[in-house]
């Protein structure tokens, strides 16, 4: 039977919080993190910081073959494979314990990255990536996603201007032509009207700040059982 896209996360004694940042690259994500990681901190509240692929350090030597340039012939279901491997170690070593120890976890992308890059970005389905996140995943998903939905257009130019200013060459993922990222965005698109209520589209294009309030605003009223400034 196929699998499908379905809560469940298995319960987990002491539970605190998921919580994974998603969108294309170019849209603000690690700026949005940063800010977000600050104002938590502000609030006493000490997250822990999640990135996929990496994160580990299995995961980084993983990410290191996945955005190699050097990389680009890489085979689409070896790419799946290694953002899977790469996640399946992340579970094991850090997000699982933190959750199950009742904390805050905050990640750069998960499992949606897949569904969006790889399912439909490279053509693979959704199907494949569901089945392969039962064997990951250990059962555990985000509790709320916050998707910076930016045009592919816009994003693009964003990060040619990063890797200008940093004066470096673009990874394997960033060469990918813009077609590829409209994919990549339509398969957020699907996710959110698949999971509207976990999934919160977040429109990235104005200040920085007020992108970061507006996440704030949503994340607030989930945590505030994990705010020390409350008790
Ligand atoms: P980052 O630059 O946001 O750290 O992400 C690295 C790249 O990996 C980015 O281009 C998105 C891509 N990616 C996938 O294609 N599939 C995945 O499952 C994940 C987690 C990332």
């Amino acid at each position: 039977m196929a699998a499908a896209r379905g809560g469940y996360t298995r319960s987990l004694a002491g539970r605190g919080l998921f919580v994974s940042f998603e969108g294309i690259d170019g849209c603000g994500k690690t700026t949005q993190i940063t800010l977000f990681l600050a104002r938590l901190r502000e609030m006493g509240i000490e997250p822990v910081r999640a990135q996929e692929p990496g994160g580990t350090p299995v995961g980084s030597l993983i990410r290191g073959v996945l955005l190699d340039s050097a990389n680009a012939n890489m085979d689409p279901r070896t790419e799946l494979l290694l953002y899977f491997a790469s996640r399946a170690q992340n579970v094991a070593e850090v997000i699982r314990p933190a959750v199950k120890a009742g904390k805050l976890v905050v990640s750069d992308r998960f499992t949606d990255s897949t569904v969006a890059y790889q399912g439909h970005g490279r053509h693979l389905g959704e199907d494949i990536v569901f089945r392969l996140e039962e064997i990951a995943c250990d059962g555990i998903r985000p509790d709320l996603t916050l998707w910076l939905d930016l045009d592919p257009v816009k994003a693009r130019s964003r990060v040619r201007s990063r890797t200008d200013r940093m004066e470096v060459g673009q990874d394997h993922m960033e060469v990918q032509p813009l077609e590829f990222f409209e994919r990549v965005r339509r398969g957020y698109a699907s996710i959110h009207r698949a999971e509207p209520s976990r999934v919160r589209r977040i429109d990235a294009e104005g200040p920085p700040e007020a992108i970061a309030e507006s996440i704030l605003r949503l994340v607030l009223p989930r945590i505030s059982h994990l705010r020390k400034d409350l008790v």
